[in-house]
């Protein structure tokens, strides 16, 4: 099998590193693009995905012309641009009546437009190699609406609908477009709602729980057709308190990487989430025992 090419974008973010793990675990070359980071967020990444063949690129996905320069700079180095998956995503809350411009178009901006951006640039080559498959990460505030969230669900909702019209053209020439909607998944972008909004939201899962980003790329299964039926089995493991310690301390630099710069996302938010992390640190530190019990979210056939 060819070596295939797979673009992650927003894949320095939760679901973005586990997806880039995914796709480089099952052997593909990946290219996590991101908003500029700096080098300790790189280091952090490049810790995350030790061993795995994932680089980094900076692309703001919302800029039409830097994409076409991005696309066209993948193919000429890797030969191709097999995947691409469309990840990268912010939110900027607000009801209609409190909403200003800037949060629509940043979030249309980010979620909508840069489907397309990248689409348009990406899709000729596929079509001429027989080969692509290209997954856009919409949301169920896409399916459902969502209050305070017009921007955030008419983008995820619009996105689908790209999709399904991409597919019909492209169908023929050995190319897939799916959009993928997850509920509601523990990484920096819900992390950083309050507590309230968060209980309720869960409350509302089916499941009644909220999901690890792991299982987006393994229930989306982002290459394999037909798609598996997947379920949710959660289960309890024993790790070290070092090994509990370090994992937090990786949440918390991506929150506080979420809370600067242009691509701050609800700043104080996060900055609660960090204090609860932090005292929960402390709590656990105070436990009798090197080890402690967590869940974790493993998904089957
Ligand atoms: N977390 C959830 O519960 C959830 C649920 C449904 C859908 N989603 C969607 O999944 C995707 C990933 O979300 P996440 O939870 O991992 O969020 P996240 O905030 O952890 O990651 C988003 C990533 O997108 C990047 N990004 C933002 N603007 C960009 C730009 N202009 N150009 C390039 N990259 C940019 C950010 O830097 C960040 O790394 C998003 O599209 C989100 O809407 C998330």
């Amino acid at each position: 099998m060819p070596q295939r090419i797979a673009v992650v974008t927003g894949g320095l973010g939760g679901l973005g590193v586990a997806i880039c793990r995914a796709l480089a675990q099952a052997g593909r070359t990946v290219i996590a693009a991101d908003l500029p980071a700096s080098t300790e967020q790189l280091d952090r990444f490049r810790a995350h995905t030790a061993g795995l063949n994932i680089e980094t690129a900076a692309v703001d996905v919302a800029d039409f012309d830097a994409c076409a320069a991005f696309a066209h700079d993948i193919e000429a180095r890797h030969g191709a641009l097999d995947i691409l998956v469309n990840n990268a995503g912010i939110t900027r809350d607000a009801t209609l009546r409190k909403m200003d411009k800037a949060q629509w178009d940043a979030v249309i901006g980010v979620n909508l437009d840069s489907v397309f951006n990248l689409c348009r640039h990406a899709v000729d080559g596929m079509q001429a190699r027989g080969f692509g498959r290209i997954v856009n990460i919409s949301s169920v505030s896409g399916q459902t609406g969502n209050f305070g969230q017009v921007n955030y669900a008419a983008a995820k909702a619009g996105l689908h609908g790209f999709s399904m019209s991409l597919a019909r053209e492209v169908a023929r020439k050995g190319v897939t477009v799916n959009s993928v909607s997850p509920g509601y998944v523990e990484t920096p972008m819900t992390r950083a709602m309050p507590d309230e909004v968060r209980d309720r939201t869960v409350a509302s899962v089916p499941v009644g729980r909220i999901g690890a980003a792991g299982e987006v790329p393994e229930a989306g299964k982002l290459l394999k057709t037909p798609p598996r039926n997947t379920g949710y089995v959660e289960v309890s493991e024993t790790i070290s308190k070092a090994a509990y310690r370090a994992e937090k301390e990786a949440d918390i630099a991506i929150l506080e990487q979420q809370m600067s710069g242009e691509n701050a996302l609800n700043a104080g938010l996060s900055g609660q989430q960090i204090a609860i992390i932090r005292d929960n640190l402390r709590k656990i530190a105070a436990t009798p025992g090197d080890t402690v019990s967590v869940r974790r979210y493993l998904i089957v056939p």
